[in-house]
């Protein structure tokens, strides 16, 4: 297993190409620390293992990436972080304290986009602010601002089966974003959207995110979309996926559409095109 991380400590650079100061003062616990999990599933009669000594980070206010062959292991460890399933080994921290198999510390977008059937749209949205105690008539009106934002406006008040594949995947994507949980898991967002609604959420979570940062880790198998909105990339293997590669995006923030005409982002996205070509013809395509 070799581990590479580029450039070696790069940090962002401003736009002058000096160094920038970090957002953080560094001595902060970071959002969340997820240090060698393994994990296997039983599959006919079977021990699968999915996840083998995977550990990463998300400092606070930090937006991170990973990518990987499908059928790597990464929404089994978007569900151990957000609890919903128990590693067989190792550990899950947030700001600093054991959160191993804890549930609700995080606002979390499951690649399928759950919403409940029997809500409207608008009350999907709201449901984590409900949870959390958040008065129904104000959470509505926010969400209605934000529905409108997101081409929902008019959809109010319908149920998510009457919405198409890409109108639920942002109404889901919504509900994560106005969750009052500091630390956003994100499992490809925009997966289910054509080409021009995608580009436009992305330039939207990246408009939305450099205002008012949040802690997210994101997962998504496109490399530009993942050169585009992060700061660092982790890169796993097939499965059972581990972190093969850690990559730093030195780009400065804001970032615009223009960056992924640089000869860096160029150059980044061909050694992550590389990687993940190599990691897919291991195992084959599909397993
Ligand atoms: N509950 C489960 N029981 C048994 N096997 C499971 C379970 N959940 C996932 N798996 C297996 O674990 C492996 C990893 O699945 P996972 O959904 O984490 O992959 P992924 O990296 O998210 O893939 P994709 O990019 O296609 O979404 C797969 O082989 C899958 O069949
Ligand atoms: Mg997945």
């Amino acid at each position: 297993m070799t581990h590479t991380t580029v450039p070696p400590s790069g940090g962002e650079l401003s736009s002058s190409g000096m160094p920038s100061p970090s957002p953080e003062p560094g001595r902060e616990a970071p959002a969340l620390e997820v240090a060698g999990i393994f994990k296997s599933f039983s599959q006919r009669g079977r021990s699968l293992p999915v996840l083998e000594q995977v550990s990463l980070t998300v400092k606070r206010q930090e937006f991170v990436s990973i990518v990987g062959p499908s059928g790597c292991g990464k929404s089994t460890l978007f569900q151990i972080i957000g609890g919903l399933i128990k590693p067989d080994e190792g550990a899950v921290r947030m700001n600093g304290a054991p959160a191993t198999g804890q549930r609700g510390s995080v606002s979390y977008m499951p690649q399928q986009p759950a919403l409940l059937p029997w809500r409207s749209i608008e009350d999907n949205v709201i449901l984590a602010r409900e949870l959390k105690g958040a008065a129904r008539g104000e959470a509505r009106e926010e969400a209605r601002r934000w529905l409108a934002k997101a081409g929902l406006g008019g959809f109010e008040k319908a149920y998510p089966h009457m919405l198409s594949g890409g109108m639920q995947q942002r109404a889901a994507f919504l509900r994560a974003l106005l969750a009052p949980q500091e630390l956003m898991l994100l499992d490809e967002p925009f997966s289910a959207l054509d080409a021009l609604t995608r580009s436009e959420m992305q330039r939207w979570l990246l408009e939305l995110w450099e205002e008012n940062r949040r802690s997210v880790l994101f997962i998504t198998h496109s490399i530009e979309e993942a050169l585009l909105l992060s700061s660092r990339i982790y890169v796993f293997s097939g499965r059972p996926g581990t972190v093969l590669h850690t990559v730093e995006v030195p780009f400065p923030r804001p970032r615009r559409e223009e960056m992924t005409e640089h000869p860096e982002f160029l150059r980044l996205k061909r050694q992550l095109s590389g990687w993940m070509r190599e990691e897919q013809a291991k195992g084959g395509a599909l397993r």
